[in-house]
């Protein structure tokens, strides 16, 4: 042994590589057993030490001892011949301590890449620039799966893709050269015949779905208005054949459009190819054949009306209902939702919010009880925050769903016609069916046994 050492000594290059690897391997074991029994609880930052810089480190140390070796090689064949070194005996060390360095070079390879799959790798490491997404994340549907599942799915094609782009995000981040907000549509995204349809296949989803909105109205009473829809929202029934909102999903169709605009707002053209190889194309008055919009024709799948599955930001309205409906804003206060509405929307800064909103809320209301007031500032400045990141340039409405009028009016506007001036429908009905709209609480809910708290 002390013979190999003498060796790795014989040239600088090698001698520090085994330094390195010795250190990095030491570290690597301490950081590990310490993160093992501390579980999850640890930042990224020690993630990223842990399982990938020091295993780098190990790997480029092992590297670097051959290397040194070969570019040194007068002086090791010099020192074998002082040392008369049995070459067989060195061989067997060598074959030993290699096998030992490669399951530690695997295993941490292996830690490295599921590291680099984990939320916590994703979603905090670059704080700054991630955190939005993070916190819409943490508090969505899809909390508990990885973003990795929807961003690269499965297959080495797409995880080097991921990793290729990766490294552009890493060297955007460094040089302070990425976009705000981060731009959408994500054009590189995977099709979600390969993410969403994993777990959410069109088979599985077919029929319709109740959906009471909670609203409220901007009068001193902030009335309850409720609305209950009944959403067609479909799928492919037990005969094969596709219904309602899925309809666009379903297997063996195809529509494909043309944007006019790099968000795919303006949409003068949709082709539908079905299952039978029929093809209906639907143009707007602003398109021109002699002068189509650049660009391939997109495929449509879901992220073309879920395209805030996870990571959702909310519309202020939206937010502020809810709240009232859950009672983390008082309707004691009187006129609460109209004035909600208009602090919510004045300028705020991350870090003034809270204050800012109590005293907006303590002037609008003078001689109110304290505490009210207090929870309803507290309340709305955490919409607010959920929500508004100035220094991304995230405000309301930077990211809108489009599994809404604005999504599907897009093509179903009354102005996109085929061939035969047949229009893609605007029927209310084909979409949903309106089982109350904007009533103080609607018989509907009673014959349905759905109880309303108020
Ligand atoms: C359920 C699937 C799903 C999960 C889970 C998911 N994403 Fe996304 N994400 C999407 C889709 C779909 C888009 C594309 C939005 C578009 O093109 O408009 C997107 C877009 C983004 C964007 C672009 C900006 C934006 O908000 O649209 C970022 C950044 C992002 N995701 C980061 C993450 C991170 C970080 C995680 C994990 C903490 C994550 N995503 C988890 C589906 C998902
Ligand atoms: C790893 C599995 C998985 C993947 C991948 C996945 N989802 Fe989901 N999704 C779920 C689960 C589980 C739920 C149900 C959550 C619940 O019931 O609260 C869900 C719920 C949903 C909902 C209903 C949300 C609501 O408010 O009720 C939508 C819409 C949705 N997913 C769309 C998508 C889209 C679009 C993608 C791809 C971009 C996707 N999902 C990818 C597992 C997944
Ligand atoms: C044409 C737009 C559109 C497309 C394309 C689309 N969806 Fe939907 N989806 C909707 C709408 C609208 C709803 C109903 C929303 C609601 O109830 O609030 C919905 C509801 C859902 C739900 C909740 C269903 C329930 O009953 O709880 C899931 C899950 C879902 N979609 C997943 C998907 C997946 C996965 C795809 C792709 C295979 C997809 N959607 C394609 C518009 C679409
Ligand atoms: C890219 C264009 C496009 C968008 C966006 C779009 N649709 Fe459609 N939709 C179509 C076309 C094309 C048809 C077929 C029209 C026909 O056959 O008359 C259709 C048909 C439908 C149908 C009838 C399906 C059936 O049973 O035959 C429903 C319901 C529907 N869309 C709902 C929606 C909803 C809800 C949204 C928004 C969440 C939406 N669509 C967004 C293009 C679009
Ligand atoms: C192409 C499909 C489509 C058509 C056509 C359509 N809607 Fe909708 N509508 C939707 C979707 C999608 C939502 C959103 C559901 C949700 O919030 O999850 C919605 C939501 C609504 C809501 C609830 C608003 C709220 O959030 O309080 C009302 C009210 C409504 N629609 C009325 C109408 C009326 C009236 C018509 C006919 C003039 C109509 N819609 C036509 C797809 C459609």
């Amino acid at each position: 042994m002390h013979r190999l050492l003498l060796l790795l000594r014989s040239n600088w290059i090698s001698a520090t590589g085994a330094v390195v690897t010795t250190l990095a391997f030491m570290l690597f074991l301490t950081t590990f057993v310490y993160l093992s029994l501390h579980g999850g609880g640890h930042t990224a930052y020690a993630g990223l030490l842990t399982f990938v810089v020091l295993p780098g480190l190990f790997v480029a140390g092992l590297v670097a001892i051959p290397i040194g070796l070969l570019l040194y090689r007068r002086q090791l064949q010099e020192r074998m011949a002082a040392l008369e070194l049995r070459p067989i005996r060195l061989l067997r060390v060598v074959g030993v301590l290699t096998a030992v360095n490669l399951a530690v070079a695997g295993t941490g390879g292996y830690e490295a890449l599921h590291y680099m799959d984990s939320q916590e790798f994703c979603g905090t490491l670059c704080h700054d620039v991630m955190s939005p997404t993070f916190n819409a994340y943490v508090d969505s549907p899809h909390a508990r799966v990885a973003c990795v599942e929807c961003h690269i799915g499965d297959g080495a094609t797409w995880f080097i893709k991921s990793k290729l782009s990766g490294l552009r995000q890493v060297a955007a981040v460094l040089l302070d050269s990425y976009e705000r907000p981060i731009p959408t549509p994500v054009h590189n995204l995977r099709p979600a015949r390969d993410t969403c349809e994993q777990c959410h296949w069109p088979g599985h989803f077919s029929g319709d779905r109740l959906l009471v909105k909670e609203r409220f109205a901007d009068d001193d009473e902030v009335t309850p208005e409720t609305t209950v829809l009944m959403m067609k929202t479909g799928g492919v029934h037990r005969d094969g054949k596709a219904r309602g909102i899925h309809w666009h999903a379903s297997p063996g169709l195809e529509i494909t459009y043309l944007a006019s605009d790099g968000h795919r707002q303006e949409i003068p053209w949709v082709r539908v190819v079905d299952q039978d190889g029929r093809e209906r194309v639907f143009t707007s008055e602003s398109y021109d054949p002699e002068n189509p919009p650049a660009g391939e024709p997109r495929r449509m799948d879901c992220v073309d009306c879920h395209n805030q599955p996870s990571h959702a930001f909310q519309d202020p309205a939206d937010a502020l209902d809810q709240a009232i409906a859950d009672g983390r804003i008082p309707r004691e206060l009187a006129g609460i939702r109209r004035v909600s509405m208009e602090v919510l929307r004045e300028r705020w800064g991350r870090d003034d919010v809270a204050d800012g909103m109590q005293r907006a809320l303590a002037s609008r209301y003078p001689g109110s009880d304290e505490i009210l007031v207090g929870r309803t500032a507290a309340a709305l400045s955490e919409i607010w925050l959920r929500n508004n990141y100035p220094d991304m340039a995230i405000t309301w409405g930077t990211y809108p769903s489009m599994a809404s009028h604005q999504g599907c009016m897009r093509c179903h506007d009354g102005e996109h016609l085929d061939d035969e001036g047949e229009e893609i429908s605007m029927d209310c009905e084909s979409c949903h069916v309106m089982l109350a709209e904007r009533e103080r609480d609607p018989n509907i809910l009673e014959q349905l046994g759905i109880q309303g708290d108020r």
